[in-house]
């Protein structure tokens, strides 16, 4: 089954609309002439999208053999009215945003995020048609306690609850051990191959053979150019979500170009 590598950029809450501005004119210079067979995707703060979509927009941009899409961190699970602080897919989409991550670890833990709440939002997202990058993981205690794969079938049947194969074919799935994010401590090829297996294995259960082999899964948790040869020649990973390492436009494009 061919299945595009999708390599994307969580800045987390880095970067606002200038620093953006510096980053994007050094990336495109430097990826300028080159063609990689993946998919490149920017996901800035909420503030720094306006800036991201008029970047990627200009001629030189979109002369670049590469178009980058752009990818919001967050979504609301509801359309419009009093929710202090919250973003709607509608308001997404007026910046060219294509892909939303949903169900990253720290909204889980930090903002108390549950499936069903995930599982809303992912059926919102594709209500206006963006596409969800859908995060699980374990932490390290659950590994640990040898639940790995009770955790993520919960949070896969939990997240995808009600979610049609159509819809499903518009996911990608990143698979980010809690304890590999920020931490420097890479999940080894055999540990990553491993957990993906099992991944598309549970896509297999709930939507059968066929979906499991089309849906992208990619890994997360400290990648770096060094590392990014090895994960990505891995039969089930299809690229990585980036978060420290996607920050310095040097070190993502080696990461894409090693993971390539
Ligand atoms: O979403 C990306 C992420 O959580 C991994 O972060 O800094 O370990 O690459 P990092």
């Amino acid at each position: 089954m061919n299945r595009k590598p999708i390599f994307a950029a969580n800045w987390k809450m880095n970067k606002g609309a200038s620093e953006t501005e510096d980053f994007i004119k050094s990336f495109l210079s430097k990826l300028q002439g080159q063609d990689f067979p993946c998919e490149i995707v920017i996901a800035p703060p909420f503030v720094s999208l306006p800036k991201l979509a008029d970047l990627l927009h200009t001629a030189t941009a979109v002369q670049n053999a590469h178009a980058i899409q752009i990818a919001a961190q967050n979504c609301s699970q509801f359309d419009s009215g009093a929710y202090t602080g919250e973003i709607s897919v509608l308001m997404l989409r007026e910046f060219f945003v294509h892909y939303v991550i949903l169900g990253h670890s720290e909204r889980r833990a930090i903002y108390g995020e549950t499936d069903a709440i995930i599982n809303a939002k992912i059926k919102k997202a594709r209500e206006a048609n963006l596409k969800p990058i859908f995060c699980i993981g374990e932490t390290l205690a659950e590994r640990e306690a040898g639940n790995l794969e009770t955790v993520l079938r919960t949070q896969i049947t939990g997240g995808l609850e009600g979610v049609s194969e159509k819809d499903l074919g518009e996911t990608v799935i990143a698979y980010e051990p809690v304890w590999a994010i920020g931490t420097g401590v890479t999940a080894s090829s055999e540990q990553a191959q491993e957990a993906h297996a099992f991944v598309r294995s549970v896509i297999a259960d709930l939507y059968g053979a066929d979906a499991a082999a089309k849906i992208r899964i990619q890994y997360g948790g400290s990648v770096k150019p060094g590392n990014a040869a090895e994960l990505m020649a891995c039969p089930d990973i299809d690229g990585a979500l980036i978060g420290g390492a996607a920050l310095e436009p040097q070190s993502f494009l080696e990461i894409i170009r090693n993971g390539s």
